[in-house]
């Protein structure tokens, strides 16, 4: 891994609007935001993740007007390769930036891949009200009209602000704002590649304005039952559709896991085949969630599959990726029993 840290600039000796602004940690781990393609024109055969953080801050001047910045290069991955390792040591150094007096939050350049599992996680196992902003990037930083700079200018500009303390993690994209926990990539190549379905986004950001429309309902940081752990309990996702059959859910039952998160159907329906081996795997201890694949909505519990007599846990409107990391969070809490997982799955 590729972590390098500069401190905070040292500020002014004379009195200036500088020395008042917010101080802001950049943390890159990589992505299209920090892309590099063989020409301008091109916006999908690039390299993710290989232009470092102090080229992505160079390239937005007007960030020394909004905050003073502390840059780190934590990782240069492309989000599609996340790994759980690399998730432990964003959440933890952000719990040690935002701890101390000389943070006042924190911006995370990311992929857009998995960014809202990224954000989902540390919006359950930040330990502080300060803003945390996830953003990325649909076009390499070389690009004609990337996206990044500006995405990155409102990034600080949210993190910066006094509205976005207490409202958990946030992603700045495109000028909106959106809750970690809502989030979802929704297009494999728009620039508007990030939506809150059903619900819509928190609010906008746009020429260093930043407004919030509704909160935040759901419990999240300070108010979360979750912390950051080095071990990660072995959860998996299957999916359920035609003609499927069981032997994904039997081999992971094999493997040991802990946890089986279902895309389900509809309404998290599951068919008959994938149902029964799910049933045998509850018998065994695994914990068992109900999504869907829709890609908005709820799982109504006890709705389209009896959770109550197979043991089965609904998911909410949770997203399966979404629901794989509360799972995981949750398993890793102690919390087993199908009635203590719907329980955490009712709450967060
Ligand atoms: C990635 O997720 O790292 C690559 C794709 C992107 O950032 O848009």
């Amino acid at each position: 891994m590729n972590t390098s840290t500069s401190s905070l600039p040292t500020p002014p000796s004379t009195p200036g609007a500088t020395s008042s602004l917010p101080r802001i940690a950049v943390l890159a781990t990589g992505g299209t935001i920090a892309g590099a393609a063989p020409d301008a024109a091109n916006t999908s055969g690039y390299q993710a993740g290989v232009v470092g953080v102090d080229q992505l801050l160079a390239a937005v001047p007007a960030l020394s007007t909004v905050a003073r910045i502390a840059p780190e290069q934590i990782a240069s991955v492309d989000s599609k390769d996340m790994a759980l390792p690399l998730w432990t040591t964003l959440a933890q150094r952000i719990n040690t930036l935002l701890a101390t007096d000389d943070v006042d939050g924190v911006v995370v350049t990311h992929g857009t891949d998995t960014l809202e599992e990224t954000a989902y996680l540390l919006h359950l196992t930040v330990k502080s009200d300060k803003p945390v902003v996830l953003t990325a990037a649909m076009r390499p930083a070389s690009a004609l009209s990337a996206d990044g700079p500006l995405n990155l200018l409102n990034a600080v500009t949210v993190a910066a602000h006094a509205a976005a303390r207490g409202q958990g993690v946030l992603v700045a994209f495109n000028n909106r704002i959106h809750c970690a926990r809502d989030v979802v990539k929704t297009s494999t190549y728009a620039v508007d590649a990030f939506q809150s379905p059903e619900i819509g986004a928190l609010g906008w950001v746009q020429d260093g304005r930043v407004e919030f429309q509704r909160g935040v309902v759901r419990a999240h940081t300070l108010a979360s039952g979750f912390a950051i752990d080095t071990v990660w309990p072995h959860v998996e996702i299957v999916a359920s559709y035609a003609g499927v059959s069981r032997i994904a859910v039997d081999a992971l039952v094999a493997a040991g896991v802990r946890g089986i998160v279902v895309a389900g159907t509809g309404n998290g329906s599951i068919h008959q085949a994938l149902q029964q081996a799910l049933a045998e795997a509850v018998s065994r201890g695994i914990a068992v969630v109900r999504s869907s694949r829709v890609g908005s909505g709820h799982v109504m519990r006890n709705g389209a599959a009896a959770d109550d007599a197979l043991g089965f846990v609904s998911a909410g409107t949770l997203n399966p990726y979404k629901a794989r990391v509360l799972l995981m969070l949750a398993l890793a809490a102690g919390h087993a029993a199908p009635a203590a997982l719907q329980r955490v799955f009712d709450t967060y």
